[in-house]
C-alpha cells in the first residue's frame, strides 16, 4: 500500500567495503530509513565485524561492476588514497547531480579527485578516528567507537542524520583544515619513523629518535602553516609529550601495511608534505628522503 506522506528511503552507496567501509556499512544497516548498495573491487558475501566482544556476519550483495546508474542520494567513499585513480570508473556511474558524497580517508584535500564528477558543495571531507584490526577469516575488529570529524556545513548536518548518534560520533568543526593537518603531521611523522625502522614505539626511548621525530614534524608543521592551517608552535612539544605516553608496542598503519606486504599510503602522508613543501617553497629534506626511501620499495596496489 502507498502512503502519501511516507518519507522515501535514502539510497546510500558504499564504495570500498574494507575496514572502514565495513564499520560504516554496519552502522548504516541498523536503520530502516536507508537502502544500501555495496560496491567493491573484490566480491564478498557478508560484512564480518567484531565489536564490544560480539561477533556478527551480515549477508550483503556486493557489486564489483556496474552498468546502470542507481541515482544515489549518498555515496560514501572508503578507499585508500592510492586506490582512487583506478576507482574513477565508479565515480562516473555512481554520482548524479543530486548525490551527496562523503569521502572518508587519511590525508588532505580529499575533495580533489572528485571535482570532475561532482559540485564541491556536494562533497564532504571526513577525518576518521577508528582503529580496526583485521582478524583471521576476514573479520574486522573495532577497537573504539568511530569518531568522524567534518567541516561545519549544511551537508555535514545531513550526513550526521544518517547515523545513530549513540554508535557513531560525527563532530563538526569550524576549521577542518587545521584539524586534518594536525592529524596528518602526527601520523606521517610517527608512521615514517616506525615504518623505516621496522619497530614499534619503543624506539622513542632513545633521545636521537625523539630528535628525529621533532625534525620531521617541524617540517610538516611549516608546510601545514603555509597551506593555511592554524597550528601553534606549542603543538610540536605537545606531540613529543604525547609520544612518551604511548605503549612500547604501539604500531602505526604505515608499519602494519609494510609488514603485511600492502601498499603504504605514502602519497597521503609524507608525499603530500613533500609536494606541498615544493609548492610553498618550504624545504622538507627529511620528508623528501622518507618519500625516496619508501617509494622505492612501496608495493603497487592490486589491479
Ligand atoms: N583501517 C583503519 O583502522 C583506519 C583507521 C583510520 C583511518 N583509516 C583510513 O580510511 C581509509 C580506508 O582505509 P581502510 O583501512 O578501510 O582500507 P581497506 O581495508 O584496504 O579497504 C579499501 C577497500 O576498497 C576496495 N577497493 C580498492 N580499490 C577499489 C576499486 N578500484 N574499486 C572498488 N573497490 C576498491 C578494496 O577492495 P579489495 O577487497 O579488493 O581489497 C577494499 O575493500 C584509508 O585512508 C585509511 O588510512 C583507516
Amino acid at each position: 500500500m502507498y502512503f502519501k506522506n511516507m518519507k522515501p528511503k535514502s539510497k546510500i552507496g558504499i564504495l570500498g567495503v574494507g575496514a572502514i567501509g565495513t564499520v560504516i556499512s554496519y552502522e548504516l544497516q541498523k536503520s530502516d530509513s536507508h537502502v544500501l548498495f555495496y560496491y567493491n573491487r573484490t566480491k564478498k558475501d557478508c560484512l564480518k565485524l567484531i565489536s564490544e566482544n560480539s561477533e556478527c556476519e551480515i549477508p550483503i550483495n556486493i557489486e564489483t561492476s556496474i552498468t546502470g546508474s542507481p541515482k544515489l542520494d549518498w555515496l560514501i567513499i572508503c578507499l585508500k588514497e592510492h586506490q582512487y585513480s583506478k576507482a574513477k570508473y565508479w565515480f562516473k556511474k555512481l554520482i548524479s547531480p543530486k548525490t551527496q558524497i562523503a569521502v572518508i580517508r587519511n590525508g588532505i584535500n580529499l575533495k580533489a579527485p572528485l571535482l570532475d564528477f561532482a559540485a564541491e558543495k556536494n562533497i564532504l571531507e571526513c577525518m576518521i578516528d577508528c582503529p580496526i584490526q583485521l582478524q583471521n577469516e576476514g573479520s574486522y575488529k573495532v577497537i573504539r567507537k568511530p569518531i568522524l570529524t567534518v567541516n561545519k556545513s549544511p551537508i555535514a548536518n545531513n550526513f550526521k542524520l544518517l547515523f545513530d548518534a549513540q554508535s557513531i560520533e560525527v563532530n563538526q568543526t569550524k576549521d577542518f583544515k587545521t584539524a586534518n593537518w594536525r592529524k596528518l603531521c602526527e601520523s606521517a611523522t610517527l608512521g615514517a619513523i616506525l615504518c623505516l625502522s621496522g619497530e614499534t614505539c619503543w624506539v622513542f626511548q632513545d633521545k636521537k629518535m625523539r630528535d628525529l621525530y621533532r625534525n620531521i614534524i617541524t617540517e610538516a608543521v611549516l608546510v601545514a602553516q603555509a597551506d593555511g592551517a592554524k597550528i601553534e608552535s606549542s603543538f610540536i612539544n605537545e606531540m613529543l609529550i604525547k609520544l612518551m605516553t604511548y605503549p612500547d608496542t604501539k604500531s602505526s598503519s604505515m608499519l602494519i601495511d609494510r609488514l603485511n606486504g600492502n601498499p603504504i599510503e605514502l602519497g597521503a602522508k609524507n608525499g603530500v608534505i613533500s609536494d606541498l613543501g615544493k609548492h610553498y617553497n618550504v624545504n622538507t629534506p627529511m620528508n623528501d628522503l622518507i618519500v625516496s626511501l619508501l617509494s622505492k620499495t612501496n608495493r603497487e596496489d592490486k589491479a
